[in-house]
């Protein structure tokens, strides 16, 4: 069936999604169930849910009777032995192990909210958002458990943490830490937790502006959305094989790369290690990978390398690729064509927004260098800053607002819910990017609306930068910013005002680096620093990250008075 079909468009409602679940309002509902055991229940167990390589190209394969049985065992360990209850925050600190699948449906399970973290966060970074959501547990391995330790006198709320490698008999173990090997634990029956549509299930922490980052919550009732758009968007079918390169410490990795595939029952392929075009390229021709979902950046650095490793590989089994996190340039599109033969189809969302809400569908002409239009069940519409009012003019630039309510909308930030009710202006919920629509109702993404950096499709909050760059002892004042890169659309640059006493030097600019690196992560690292005397500050002493922005793209400063917000 043509998609595309104006018919089709707007037949498609969340109550389609409903329907195909078996859902009717009021009933009970449970992501670990629904995305596990549901396919035990209709007959479907023995379909492999999840075709695993490790970091050294071992290849495991679970089926869903598997995630039922591995879920079920972390569930009742999680209730009974670590003492979770309903609603706590439970951490996940993992690389993409099955543990860390099996774990996040395991602790929906007990109705307990997962609250998935990157691997490679440092301490500043774990404590930030642990100590945000009061985490009670967290879930890790003995690589990560160091930085774990470092912060634990930070988190007051912490109750336990369960290392899934830990020595026989929880050698080395300290007090407060928990050994769990999840293959000695399977379980073939468990109870539920009597969840419903509303109740909350994930818990994302993204970056904004201002402040430390918020975490997005989000509840059972959310994969009404993540079930339509990765069956109409990604086009996942009965018999794809299906893979997400995100990690689940990123909203991609859980809404598609868990929820989202297996609430269809769908086969996913999860690569647990670093990007190299070689070991891509062999994960799709291994696995037959049918529909990938990836990420511009990633795009960029295939192109990179050249048709050569492409054609030295049979990829014929891709049917469907889609896109997320940043524009995608036109260039990438155009080479997709060359390299796959494909399309990649541009999908436009947020943690916030919890599943895809502007998009290209299959079959639709894409246009390179648009992000599509609204997915058929959405509304959406370029608004004013300001006043919120849906600007009817073709081209002109405004805010990207969705009409609320949709089931994956998030239902508060954490702890703040000033900056959640700031989200919502005239009844729309304001993303806080820039886009325009043209006359056929395509969206074209022109920036963010705010100072954060989106480095290789991930946010980076500036403050948190400088916050961390203000810990350094030789670090005065500090800004970060993001500067343009070819291929990760923006790295983080910082500007530093020394303290007396301390001198610029290129050993000072490196450690700085690396001192960032280990408080916040790889990504939140400066790419570059710049010492400045003083930093540029509004009269009330707010730096002007802007007016270094705009010098850094040698803007004049007559450039600076049409910059909104400046
Ligand atoms: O600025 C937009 C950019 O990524 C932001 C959302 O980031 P995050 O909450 O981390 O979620 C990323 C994965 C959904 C947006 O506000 N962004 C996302 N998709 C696109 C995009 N920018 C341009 N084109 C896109 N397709």
């Amino acid at each position: 069936m043509n998609l595309h079909d104006a018919r089709r468009r707007r037949r498609l409602s969340w109550e389609q999604a409903k329907r195909d679940l078996g859902y009717r309002d009021g009933d009970p509902l449970n992501l670990g169930r629904l995305c596990a055991d549901r396919h035990v229940d209709e007959g479907r167990g023995e379909r492999v849910a999840l075709i695993h390589e490790d970091h050294e190209g071992q290849v495991r394969r679970y089926t869903f009777r598997d995630l039922m049985e591995l879920s079920n065992g972390w569930a009742r360990f999680l209730s009974d032995q670590a003492s979770v209850c309903q609603l706590d925050r439970v951490c996940l600190f993992l690389d993409r192990t099955p543990e860390l699948y099996a774990a996040f449906l395991g602790i929906l399970k007990t109705g307990a909210i997962a609250e998935p973290l990157f691997p490679v966060f440092g301490e500043d970074a774990l404590t930030a958002r642990m100590l945000d959501s009061g985490a009670a547990a967290v879930i890790t391995s003995r690589r990560h458990l160091g930085k774990l330790r470092r912060t634990r006198s930070r988190l007051p709320d912490l109750r336990t943490v369960v290392v899934v490698d830990a020595e026989p008999g929880g050698q080395g173990l300290r007090q407060g830490e928990m050994a769990f090997r999840m293959e000695d634990h399977r379980d073939a029956r468990f109870s539920a937790a009597a969840t419903h549509a509303e109740s909350p299930s994930v818990l994302h922490y993204t970056s904004g502006t201002t402040g430390a980052p918020k975490g997005a919550l989000h509840v059972h009732g959310s994969v009404f959305a993540q079930y339509l758009t990765s069956k109409v968007v990604l086009d996942i079918r009965d018999d794809d094989v299906y893979w997400c390169t995100a990690d689940p410490g990123w909203v991609t990795g859980t809404s598609y790369g868990i929820i989202g595939p297996w609430s269809l029952g769908a086969t996913q392929v999860v690569l647990d290690g670093g990007f190299s075009s070689e070991r891509w390229y062999g994960t799709i021709e291994r696995h037959r990978v049918s529909v990938w979902y990836t990420a511009p950046t990633a795009i960029r650095m295939l192109m990179k390398d050249g048709l050569d490793p492409v054609r030295r590989r049979d990829l014929s089994s891709l049917r469907h690729a889609c896109s997320v996190g940043e524009p995608l340039n036109p260039e990438a599109v155009r080479w997709g064509r060359e390299a796959f033969g494909l399309w990649f189809h541009d999908t436009f969302w947020q943690t916030e927004t919890g599943a895809i809400v502007v998009t290209n569908l299959p079959g639709m002409p894409v246009k390179p260098g648009s992000m599509g239009r609204p997915f058929p069940a959405v509304e959406a519409a370029i608004v004013e800053p300001g006043t919120g009012v849906p600007i009817a003019e073709a081209g002109r630039v405004g805010l990207l607002a969705i009409r609320p309510p949709w089931p994956s909308l998030m239902r508060a930030y954490w702890n703040n819910t000033a900056a959640y009710y700031g989200k919502f202006l005239n009844g729309w919920y304001v993303s806080g990017d820039r886009a325009s629509v043209d006359d056929d109702g395509y969206f074209w993404f022109c920036g963010r609306d705010d100072d954060v950096i989106n480095t290789a499709g991930h946010l980076v909050g500036p403050f948190e930068v400088e916050s961390a760059l203000l810990e350094h002892p030789a670090v005065a004042e500090s800004a970060a910013i993001g500067k343009p890169d070819p291929v990760s659309l923006e790295v983080v640059k910082a500007f530093v005002a020394l303290r007396p006493g301390f001198e610029a030097s290129e050993e000072l600019e490196l450690d700085i680096m690396n001192f960032v690196r280990k408080r916040l992560s790889p990504l939140a690292m400066p790419q570059e620093i710049a010492f400045v005397d003083r930093l540029p500050k509004t009269g009330s002493g707010k730096i002007l990250r802007r007016m270094l922005r705009a010098r850094e793209l040698g803007q004049s400063a007559g450039d600076l008075s049409t910059m909104d917000g400046g």
